[in-house]
């Protein structure tokens, strides 16, 4: 390893996976470890906060040593410890930057903290190491939609936000109605290939037309109802066709709100962020827009587009060259906005 490299070991603990990576220069993985709690908490049907909780308390140790093994890195060598510290749920925020901090106490090297979203949005520069600012970012993930005009590595401007559902939260929702584990979005995605996207013709909630806010809710409802009301009458539905006709009236929406701050903005770079970001149907529509408008699309690998710790290693990265490094009464910020210090 060059002496100059800088080498970040980063942890991430805001939802339902335990993950750590270790991220060189922030644009090379080294390691990028991921225990998920999925199958514990498709018991019950979505995310319970406790549970989750005490998961990463019990895999966080492992979680580390394994990434720093698989890097083949040791401790001493790492220059900075970079964390999620929101949003998210508070008490799984804690283990991992409780457990960040003691690290980085001991070690005696810096700590850096990390906003989730940077991270997901950070996760294009893994991607393609020639990626770089200014770009569109659509990031869509459980908890978070929004459309982000990225100026520069920790400069952003929101273009727009949902005011209801995130587009997850809405996939995830629909799925349960339709009797699919959660994580609903996933399973959706797979059901829809098997279904005729114009089947049924749910609502595209666009707003006014010059805003990238976005509304899910209505979307959510409009399907709720659809299966509601065929079951009370005891008449059959096909969950296929429901799937892709809902999913379709989400890729509208937002392919639509993407291509257009891309033109507005005078950006032909667009990049996709969040776990939604891995639906391949969506892939397919906005890779084609994009074709169309001249736009170059970045989309991170399945892997990076749900939650794990080397894209925090790779927003850590830039946020420690920067000297955003915290000292060790940082808190965990569970309903922390984007741009938010
Ligand atoms: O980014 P993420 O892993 O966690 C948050 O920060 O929220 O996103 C999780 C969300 C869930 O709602 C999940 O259903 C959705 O991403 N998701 C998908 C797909 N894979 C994950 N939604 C649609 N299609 C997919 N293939
Ligand atoms: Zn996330």
């Amino acid at each position: 390893m060059d002496n100059k490299d800088i080498i970040i070991l980063a942890v991430e603990s805001s939802c339902d996976e335990t993950a750590a990576a270790v991220v060189k220069n922030g644009r090379e993985v080294l390691s990028n470890v991921i225990s998920s709690q999925i199958a514990t908490h498709s018991l019950y049907g979505g995310v319970v906060p406790e549970i989750a909780s005490r998961q990463h308390i019990k895999a966080i140790d492992w979680v580390i040593d394994a990434a720093l093994d698989e890097a083949g890195v040791k401790k001493e060598d790492i220059d900075a410890v970079a964390v999620t510290y929101g949003p998210g749920l508070v008490g799984a925020l804690l283990v991992g930057l409780s457990e960040a901090k003691a690290l980085a106490f001991a070690l005696d090297k810096p700590l850096v903290p990390v906003h989730h979203i940077e991270g997901h949005i950070a996760a294009n520069y893994i991607q393609r190491k020639d990626w770089e600012p200014p770009f569109i970012c659509e990031v869509i993930s459980g908890g978070h939609t929004h459309i982000v005009h990225i100026k520069d590595y920790s400069d952003f401007e929101i273009l727009g936000h949902t005011r209801d559902d995130a587009a997850g939260e809405a996939y995830d929702k629909v799925a349960r109605v339709l009797g699919l584990p959660y994580p609903g979005g996933p399973r959706i995605d797979a059901l829809a290939k098997e279904g005729d996207p114009e089947a049924v013709l749910f609502p595209r909630v666009v707003l006014e037309s010059d805003t990238y806010d976005f509304s899910f809710s209505g979307l959510k409802s409009a399907v709720l109802n659809y299966v509601n009301k065929a079951e009370m009458k005891g008449e059959e539905y096909n969950r296929a066709d429901i799937a892709a006709s809902f999913q379709q009236a989400v890729v509208d929406v937002l392919v639509e709100k993407a291509v257009r701050a891309c033109n507005e903005r005078g950006l032909k770079k667009l990049a996709l962020a969040g776990g939604v970001s891995a639906n391949s149907h969506l892939r397919e529509e906005m890779l084609s827009a994009c074709n169309k408008e001249g736009i170059e699309l970045c989309v991170p690998d399945l892997v990076l587009c749900t939650d794990n710790a080397a894209m925090i290693g790779s927003a850590g990265y830039y946020e420690y060259i920067k000297g955003n490094i915290a000292d060790m009464s940082l808190n965990a910020y569970p309903g922390l906005k984007l741009g938010e210090r």
